[in-house]
Parts: structure tokens; C-alpha cells; sequence
């Protein structure tokens, strides 16, 4: 296991619960930019949680749901879904695409404005949790505590990111884009970005599952290429609580998790993310490097998937 080795601080937040991260998003541009959770993610996670003896599918909780994509897959699966994120307006749009969109049954559907840390959940309610591509924006201890609490015996927590794709088979193309990664994260001035920056940058290391409240941990990289320098965007990063014991898991040339895609898709990718303001004259030579090293070609990426 590598360890994150550089600017090492407590992930802490300034203001613990007063101040979210992904506020604002265009929730148009993340669905049409955004990697699609492939029907084997879900699968796999499925597989996992009905090998337990004591597993049951009444109540699902999709934490940091955004606009409820990952709950449109939990759904057909628990006779209830809680879907919860802090974020103002977001569960409104979540019911207005799950309901009135999807046709979901507004019975199986519980939408509730909070965040992963101060769930409102009854204790040992909840028998599959889905944090995904969320936990960066959370105190991860606290929030895994809750997750602990909420949970069932024998329910299941599933933390995923697939944090910026990277390419391959294009050296120039994936220099100019680790390059542009990297000048945004040094651009970072903002306390909750800076928290952000250092979750991501270490894989899942920053997440701690103590081993009073957690059994079975796994940590599964996939795409990584063997390496947790693949998720740095700069030397920023978190304390690891990776303890022995736990499984470690990396799964190469995973092809549901790769993709093919043009420059203007990686414009409109990066648009999704949330990034310090910087000066478009500063930028721009970044992605004009980008796309001369496309030319007219689409690049091969890899989305990593934690
Ligand atoms: C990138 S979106 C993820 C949406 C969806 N889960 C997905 O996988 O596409 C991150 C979400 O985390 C939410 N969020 C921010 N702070 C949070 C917190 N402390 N607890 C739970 N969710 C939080 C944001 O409001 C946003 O909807």
C-alpha cells in the first residue's frame, strides 16, 4: 500500500455542517458529461450484499444523491429508497425526475434535505447505503459513523468516486491533462476545495472504518493502473487510515469503466467539476495543448473507480 507522504493536515472542515460543497451544479451538463454507472456497478454490489446470511432489501439510502441518479438504480431492487443530499433544490429535482420522469412510486421514495453526517435516519434502519461520488464533500469520519449507525447488522456500505478519467495511449494528451488537473488543485484557496483536493488525491485512504463498527472492509481500485499516484492531482493529501486486514483489491482493464471521447466532451466534463476561479488567459494555453495533442482524434480514457 502506498501512503500519501506530502502536506499531510487533518481533514477537517472550517465549518462542519454550515457549508456544502457541489452547490449550484448544472445538473443538464453532469447528466450528459458525467461517466454512467454501468449496470455491472450496481451488480456487483447486489452480488455482494445478498451473499450475507442476514441480508434484507427493504430500505436503501442514496446519500449525496444530487439529482437521484443512483437511486433510480436502487429503486426496482428495496422496497424503499431514502434519498438525501444538503444541497438546496436538489431532492426537489430528484423527485421531479424520479417521480414524474421515471415514474417511480412516490410511496418507495423518501426525499430528505440533509447531509451524510447528521442523517436524521432511525438507527439500524437501512440495509444497502450508496455514498457516491460524494464522501470529498463530507468530514468522511463522520460520516461514516453515521453510515454505522444507520445501517442494519449485516447491511452493506458502498463508498464509490471515479474521480477525473485518465488517458491513455496519448502521452502528450495525458501530460496536458494531468497538467491542467494539477494547475486548478494548486489553484485551490477555498478550505472545503482544499478538503476535497486531499480526499481525492489519496484513493481511498482517507476513509477509516473502525473496526468496532465495520467488518469485511475492501477497498477496490479499478482502471488504477497499481497505483494511487494515478488519483494525485498535486501534493496535497490526508492522513491514511487504511488499517491490515483489509482487503485491497485492484482490477485492471475493466471495460466498463473505460470510455472513448473528443475534446469538447472534456471541456464539458471538466465544467461538471467544482474549481477554483482562475484567469481564462492562464487556462486556456492548458487546453489549447489538450486539444493539439488530439488533433482530430477522440482519446481512449480510463474512468477510475474507487
Ligand atoms: C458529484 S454529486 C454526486 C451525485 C450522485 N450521487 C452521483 O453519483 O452522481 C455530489 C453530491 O454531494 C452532495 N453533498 C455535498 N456535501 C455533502 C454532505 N456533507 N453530505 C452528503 N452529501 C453532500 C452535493 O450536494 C452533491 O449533490
Amino acid at each position: 500500500m502506498s501512503t500519501a507522504s506530502e502536506h499531510k493536515e487533518p481533514t477537517t472542515l472550517p465549518q462542519p455542517g454550515l457549508q456544502f460543497g457541489f452547490s449550484g451544479v448544472n445538473w443538464s451538463d453532469y447528466i450528459k458529461f458525467r461517466p454512467i454507472y454501468p449496470a455491472s456497478f450496481f451488480e456487483g454490489i447486489f452480488a455482494y450484499h445478498s451473499q450475507k446470511t442476514k441480508a434484507t432489501w427493504t430500505t436503501a439510502h442514496d446519500v449525496g444523491a444530487g439529482c437521484g441518479i443512483v437511486s433510480a438504480s436502487l429503486a426496482p431492487h428495496f422496497n424503499n429508497v431514502v434519498v438525501s443530499d444538503p444541497n438546496e433544490g436538489y431532492t426537489t429535482l430528484a423527485r421531479k425526475l424520479l417521480v414524474e420522469e421515471s415514474r417511480f412510486p412516490s410511496s418507495k421514495l423518501r426525499f430528505l434535505q440533509e447531509s451524510a453526517e447528521n442523517s436524521s435516519l432511525e438507527s439500524g434502519s437501512v440495509d444497502l447505503i450508496a455514498a457516491c461520488e460524494c464522501i470529498h464533500w463530507t468530514r468522511p469520519d463522520v460520516a461514516i459513523k453515521a453510515f454505522a449507525r444507520e445501517l442494519r447488522p449485516g447491511g452493506t456500505l458502498m463508498i464509490s468516486l471515479y474521480t477525473r478519467p485518465y488517458i491513455v495511449n496519448n502521452d502528450r494528451a495525458h501530460r496536458a491533462w494531468k497538467a491542467l488537473f494539477g494547475f486548478y488543485a494548486d489553484q485551490v484557496k477555498s478550505p472545503l476545495l482544499d478538503h476535497a483536493v486531499r480526499i481525492l488525491n489519496s484513493g481511498t485512504e482517507s476513509w477509516g472504518f473502525p473496526e468496532e463498527d465495520w467488518e469485511s472492509v475492501k477497498r477496490v481500485y479499478l482502471n488504477a493502473e497499481g497505483t494511487l499516484d494515478t488519483f494525485k492531482m498535486n501534493g496535497l493529501a490526508a492522513e491514511s487510515q487504511v488499517k491490515e486486514g483489509e482487503e485491497i483489491v485492484w482490477e485492471e482493464n475493466v471495460e466498463d469503466w473505460m470510455d472513448e471521447q473528443d475534446v469538447e466532451w472534456f471541456k464539458g466534463y471538466a465544467a461538471t467539476w467544482s474549481k477554483p476561479d482562475v484567469e481564462e488567459d492562464e487556462v486556456k494555453p492548458l487546453w489549447d495543448e489538450l486539444e493539439q495533442a488530439l488533433g482530430e482524434r477522440r482519446l481512449e480514457l480510463l474512468h477510475r473507480l474507487l
